[in-house]
């Protein structure tokens, strides 16, 4: 067995899972004393109680076993009727499958849909799992940028310029991480001509879509004519509910490929754990209040960097949701990476350059509203005292 080459074992599509610097700076913060952390996407609020009590009860009554693959019906047909009422969306609880977080419900979609040799379409910067999701299905991967000038958000003529004949599918995430950015009713309209004419499809993951300022509005892409048929929604409860851990979202699809998607989910993970489907559903019916909480506090801390990062002369898109600020830290002579790690090393804030989400340029960085706002207050006056003294 001397011989024995272990990565000669491993099947191709795992060469192309690198460690990232993510692991690296996670890996210097676990040794500094104190840690702002501004880099993980996960809530610091803990979930509402309304739902840790669902929770507990689903436990204590005995809920121990093995849901159907697509979920309880009691959830599907509350996520069914939110649809409904949210987002203009007319599902029957039969197009609906419960899936551990959003993440496993885009993993089974694009499993579902995506062929070997198709192309993907996806927007820079994006959510990076996207990227590793396409490679294992085989997929190709066709980056389309976004600007500052337009906050970042996808446009359709942008889209226009990659389509080819191997084209098949469109993911978006709207809003989007690691931006923050929102695509308008216009431009949507704009995207949904684009995909019909060129007969393909859409993957919307709408996981922040309650994580909106202003008086911006998000809508579904799914909403949209002609597209019902042609949209696949992803969401999930991780954000919007503080419920990272509970590992609940959703599929909501047309009947053409439910079918596939259950069969998938079941190869997977069998079914979503009915404990954390009970807080799902307590969520939907009794946390309207903690989760508009939430959303203001989070548009505090998205008005207390916007400020702090105005006083550093640093440039950025301005989010209009999602838990995100995309900042260019180009002029501070650093690139991005090298500004993180600097930055965690030298004052213990922890941000993550926009490399780590298909960022080519590595100028940029993504800072979180995920801290209480005295802490991100304290983050950025020491980001402020770093870049004055570069
Ligand atoms: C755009 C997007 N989609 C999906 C996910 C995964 O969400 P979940 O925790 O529900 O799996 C994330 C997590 O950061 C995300 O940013």
């Amino acid at each position: 067995m001397n011989d024995f080459k272990q990565k000669d074992r491993l099947a191709s599509r795992a060469f192309s899972i690198k460690t990232s610097i993510r692991t690296r700076m996670l890996q210097i913060a676990s040794e500094l004393d104190e840690v702002i952390p501004l880099g993980r996407g996960d809530p610091d609020f803990d979930s509402p109680s309304t739902i840790v009590e669902a929770g507990i009860e689903a436990l204590e009554g005995g809920l121990h076993h093995y849901t159907g693959p697509a979920g309880m019906p009691e959830l599907r047909e509350s996520i069914a009727a939110k649809l409904a009422s949210d987002n203009n969306l007319h599902y029957s609880s039969e197009n609906i499958v419960v899936t551990n977080g959003c993440q496993e419900a885009l993993f089974i979609s694009i499993l579902t849909l995506v062929n070997p040799g198709d192309e993907v379409i996806l927007q820079a910067p994006r959510f990076e799992s996207f990227d590793h999701m396409v490679r294992i299905a085989g997929g190709t991967i066709v980056s389309v940028p976004t600007f500052e000038e337009h906050d970042y958000a996808l446009q359709a003529s942008a889209v226009r310029e990659v389509i080819t004949d191997k084209t098949k599918l469109i993911v978006i995430a709207n809003p989007n991480n690691p931006t923050g950015s929102l695509i308008s009713r216009d431009e949507l309209d704009k995207l949904v001509r684009l995909v019909i004419e060129n007969d393909l499809l859409v993957i919307s993951d709408e996981i922040y879509e309650k994580i909106i300022f202003d008086d911006f509005e998000h809508h579904s892409l799914a909403e949209f004519d002609g597209m019902m048929d042609r949209t696949v929604t992803v969401n999930g409860f991780s954000k919007s509910y503080a419920m990272t851990g509970w590992r609940v979202g959703y599929i909501a699809a047309p009947e053409w490929l439910i079918e596939s998607a259950v069969e998938i989910k079941h190869s997977i993970s069998i079914c979503t754990p009915p404990a954390m489907q009970k807080g799902a559903l307590a969520a939907l019916h009794n946390a309207k209040d903690d989760l508009l909480d939430m959303v203001r506090r989070y548009q505090g801390r998205r008005d207390v960097i916007l400020q702090g990062l105005d006083r550093m002369n640093l440039s950025y898109g301005y989010p209009a949701g999602g838990m995100y600020v995309y900042t260019n830290v180009s002029n501070t002579g650093l690139n991005a990476e090298e500004f993180c790690m600097r930055l965690l090393r030298e004052t213990g804030v922890m941000i993550f350059p926009g490399t780590l989400f298909g960022d080519p340029g590595n100028r940029h960085v993504r800072i979180t509203l995920l801290s209480p706002q005295s802490i991100i207050s304290k983050a950025l006056e020491r980001m402020k005292d770093f870049v004055n003294n570069l």
